[in-house]
């Protein structure tokens, strides 16, 4: 088998992508379902269908793209990523995976390659979390991690909800026909750039996923008393900000003291009513991110902060009330695809590290329903989610020849 991945192409369609977005290039911004999104959307499958992949689009929007393997009946082997991006993002993070994804598929068509399995190639709906506030969206349905009635709940920060925004995108089958059963994928491979400065530092091409952390996040919301700046003084304040503020720097407290380099925290979202210059912040909504690659040490500093958020607001006689959005168990990578990814890099005489993934993807949610593994390719000093985010056209062709020699192997 003469595998060739065709490089400049490849690079050419990842540009052309990045220009359908909502922000000034180099930045790329691309909210699920919006007019940016749809356009992506039916960009990808005008060259899904041009490599002659059938394409099926479920309730949710997630879109597969299928190659017909020798056996209908077998189980399918997928792969892909998802186009959605956060605002000021780069070009790269999921869009390597979806179009890495269909150029591995048009290199095994044109070495004459005939699978056994279908490969399918995948298209997940919202991995990011920017409009419903849900990561994985997409993925999480598939699996049935998500149930139909929770994902009829959700609404964006506009109140129009995701039942609306689906249909009027043109999805309108009830979302009971999301989930797919656990026999249908005999194998799900998602490459995808480090979004860390691992692979770069060590000078080695290919990251071999073996887990992928745990992610929570919550909705907080503080309610003090607000005021005229003037007016008030300091010792009669409820100030809702300064209370945020001191629940912002305990978070970062309980992450930095965990006593594990993998515990992160993040606050991204911070949401002052009324914000104006001269009143005294009465409400703050903020956002918590959570991950570890270890459950019980992920769950021991969400119980920190919890106290720490009862003691700030006896402290500070405000309200803080919190919804968890979600508060999600690890991935274990499947130790035969882990191996089919390791074989093929030998294969072509390529380095490779196995690593965890401290980002999610929606393998954290295919590992649900399928035997999974990731590949990684580096990315420039570990930059992502930021315009200047990169990886260079050798780095990305590499993982997708990777990325076929596996599928092959895979439906063989
Ligand atoms: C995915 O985009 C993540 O936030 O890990
Ligand atoms: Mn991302
Ligand atoms: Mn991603």
């Amino acid at each position: 088998m003469n595998l060739e991945i065709d490089r400049d192409r490849l690079a050419a369609e990842i540009e052309e992508l990045a220009g359908i977005s909502d922000a000034e290039p180099p930045a790329v911004t691309r909210i699920v379902f919006s007019p940016a999104d749809l356009k992506a959307r039916a960009w990808l499958i005008a060259r899904c269908e041009k490599a002659g992949l059938a394409i099926r689009q479920d309730p949710v929007g997630n879109i597969f793209a299928r190659w017909a393997g020798a056996d209908a009946n077998a189980a399918a082997v997928g792969t892909g990523s998802h186009i959605d991006a956060i605002p000021n993002a780069g070009k790269y993070d999921g869009v390597v995976g979806v179009l890495g994804g269909l150029e591995a598929i048009r290199a095994l068509q044109r070495c004459g390659a005939r699978p056994k399995h279908s490969i399918e190639l995948l298209l997940f709906t919202s991995e990011e979390p920017t409009r419903f506030g849900i990561g994985c969206l997409g993925s999480r349905m598939l699996s049935g991690a998500m149930t139909p009635d929770a994902a009829r709940k959700l609404v964006d920060k506009d109140g129009t909800s995701l039942e609306e925004v689906r249909r009027k995108a043109g999805y309108s089958a009830p979302l009971e026909e999301v989930k797919l059963p656990s026999c249908y994928y005999k194998a799900f491979v998602e490459l995808h750039i480090e979004q860390g400065p691992l692979l770069e530092q060590k000078q080695i091409p290919l990251g071999i996923v073996t887990s992928i952390a745990a992610p929570a996040s919550l909705r907080i919301t503080v309610e003090g008393a607000g005021g005229h700046a003037g007016a008030v003084l300091m010792q009669e304040r409820r100030d809702a900000l300064c209370a945020a503020a001191e629940l912002i720097l305990a978070i970062e407290d309980v992450a930095k003291s965990s006593g594990a380099i993998d515990t992160v925290a993040t606050v991204g979202i911070c949401d002052v009513f009324p914000g104006a210059v001269n009143s005294i912040p009465s409400r703050v909504r903020l956002t918590l991110d959570i991950r570890d690659t270890d459950l019980a040490r992920r769950d021991a500093a969400m119980r920190a902060i919890e106290a720490a958020r009862q003691t700030i607001a006896a402290k500070r006689q405000v309200a803080i009330s919190e919804e968890f959005v979600n508060a999600d168990a690890p991935a274990r990578c499947a130790p035969a695809i882990v191996e089919a990814l390791s074989q093929a890099c030998a294969k072509h005489g390529f380095a490779s590290m196995k690593m965890v993934s401290r980002a999610y993807h929606d393998s954290l949610f295919m590992s649900r329903i399928a035997p999974v593994a990731m590949l990684f390719i580096p990315c420039r000093n570990g930059y992502s989610h930021r315009p200047d985010e990169y990886a260079s056209p050798e780095d990305i062709a590499r993982g997708a020849l990777v990325l076929a020699e596996t599928l092959a192997s895979l439906a063989s």
